[in-house]
């Protein structure tokens, strides 16, 4: 084993898609500078495009079909002893549509990010983009979370704005975020292999400083 092996962060990613997310983070850890590695990329779904993505990169993966249990405790118990086999310093939910339980996310205090598609505490839960344009909003955007046993509701630590055009759609407006997403998530999850993020009590930290107010990438 080398030093490198010793201190390099072990990257779990969690997804559930298409991935374009992983392919993102995928290209950012292969940056000969990146401070961290990933290790493995885990899968609700059997069929998901992502597998295929980690495959081609050559990253391990496993799936454990929630489809296959009775009950959300079991699914998280499987899943938690999968992810635990590979000793994760970060876990990634890139895509992952999955309500995590409790003890599952206490497992995982301090360590687990998620990405959310609005600019939170707007539209936490599904269908953000169609609500966004409902409502009105002349911006909308993405937000990167330390994840806590509240859905969609841990602290921000960096969001990505869009302005909202007259004429988008909810698709259009989608894949102008995921633009967005693609950018903000590797920056972030740099950050915290650099050991510059911290979850303190239920405060996101950066540099050891309390975050009073997510960082914000601007619309263009
Ligand atoms: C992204 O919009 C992400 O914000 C949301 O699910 C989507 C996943 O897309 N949670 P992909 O699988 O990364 O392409």
């Amino acid at each position: 084993m080398t030093a490198q092996d010793i201190t390099t962060p072990r990257i779990v990613v969690l997804v559930s898609g298409s991935g374009s997310n992983l392919q993102a983070l995928i290209n950012a850890t292969r940056e000969r500078d990146f401070p961290g590695e990933i290790v493995a990329v885990g899968c609700n779904r059997p069929d998901a495009y992502a597998l295929e993505r980690a495959k081609q990169a050559g990253i391990e993966t496993f799936t454990v079909d929630h489809t296959l249990f009775d009950s959300r405790e079991g699914f998280d118990v499987a899943l938690k002893a999968e992810i635990e086999r590979h000793s994760p310093d970060v876990l990634v939910l890139a895509g992952f549509m999955r309500i995590l339980t409790a003890d599952f996310v206490r497992a995982f205090h301090g360590i687990m990010l998620n990405i959310h598609p609005s600019l939170l505490p707007k539209y936490t839960g599904l269908n953000t983009h169609q609500r966004a344009l409902d409502a009105g909003d002349e911006t909308h955007g993405v937000s990167i979370h330390f994840v806590t046993e509240d859905l969609d509701g841990g602290p921000v630590i960096a969001q990505a704005e869009v302005n909202i055009a007259s004429d988008d759609t909810a698709e259009t407006l989608a894949g102008k975020v995921l633009t967005k997403e693609h950018i903000l998530y590797p920056i972030v999850l740099r950050w915290f292999c650099e050991g510059r993020l911290q979850l303190l009590g239920d405060q996101a930290c950066f540099d050891g400083h309390p975050i009073p107010r997510p960082m914000v990438l601007s619309a263009d």
